[in-house]
């Protein structure tokens, strides 16, 4: 794996900004395929996140229905969910990093197609390969809980209400969500991963969640690739988001 670029990020953000929705969109596309061609993935954990582990009792339904990762990439994280009982759905842009997740992890998976999506899946962990913006709500019916890790801090801010509305428009209503997001002085290092604040979140998720907040770590002395980079501070929030009946 190699560390991540961001500089062509940074330009594709900035050409953005001057562009239509729908360009923006296709452009950022581009840019998460070619990080995966590239191995580009410095986001990758060849752990299983520590929160996940300690926060994961806070969501009420643990066994039986299915849970939702966005944006999977090829998360460790999905195996370790599955071993506490859980069905997995992802969703994931990049094919290379489905076929990944199942190879590596020792898997040969069925693969199939559905509207939009073509999906891999094995032992109850299903992913559908294609636009998170492409869900409908039959995708998710089974689903009763998210775990959020590096979505929305992947997402440039503009983008961020966009995922938001659509995510809690196909979600099943009541269905909880462990979000993991960073923090930082957006103003020392271009995303991704772009800084969240918490008020960022209160300002998203306000009108469709209760929201709390779980831990706030400070993380700058375990990820010494960030502080190499200029960030003089970096924290990790966890929240728990409980969507309205
Ligand atoms: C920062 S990575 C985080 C991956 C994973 N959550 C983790 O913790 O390792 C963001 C991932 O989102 C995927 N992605 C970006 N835009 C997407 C979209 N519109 N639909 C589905 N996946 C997308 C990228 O390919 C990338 O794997």
């Amino acid at each position: 794996m190699r560390e991540t670029g961001y500089a062509p990020f940074a330009v594709l953000h900035l050409l953005s900004l001057l562009n239509n929705t729908g360009r923006n969109i296709t452009m950022e596309k581009d840019f998460w395929l070619e990080r995966w061609e590239r191995e580009e993935t410095g986001f990758h954990q060849q752990e299983i996140n520590p929160y996940l582990r300690q926060f994961w009792q806070e969501l009420h339904q643990l066994q039986g229905g299915e849970i939702f990762v966005p944006l999977c990439g090829k998360s460790l994280d999905m195996l370790w969910l599955r071993s506490q009982g859980c069905a997995v759905l992802g969703v994931e842009l990049s094919p290379i990093a489905v076929r990944a997740f199942f190879e590596e992890s020792g898997y040969k998976p069925d693969h199939g197609s559905c509207d939009k999506f073509d999906y891999c899946e094995a032992d109850r962990m299903r992913i559908l390969c294609g636009d998170f913006f492409d869900l409908i709500q039959d995708d998710l019916k089974k689903v009763h809980s998210v775990y959020d890790r590096a979505s929305m801090v992947a997402l440039p801010p503009e983008m961020r209400a966009r995922y938001v509305r659509h995510l809690v428009s196909v979600l099943p209503p009541a269905t909880q969500i462990l979000l993991v997001t960073f923090d930082y002085p957006q103003a020392e290092m271009a995303g991704p991963p772009f800084a969240l604040p918490g008020g960022e979140v209160e300002a998203l998720y306000g009108e469709y969640a209760e929201i709390r907040l779980l831990a706030r770590c400070d993380v700058l002395a375990a990820n010494p690739r960030f502080a190499a980079r200029g960030l003089s501070r970096l924290h990790e929030s966890i929240f728990l988001l409980t969507l309205k009946a």
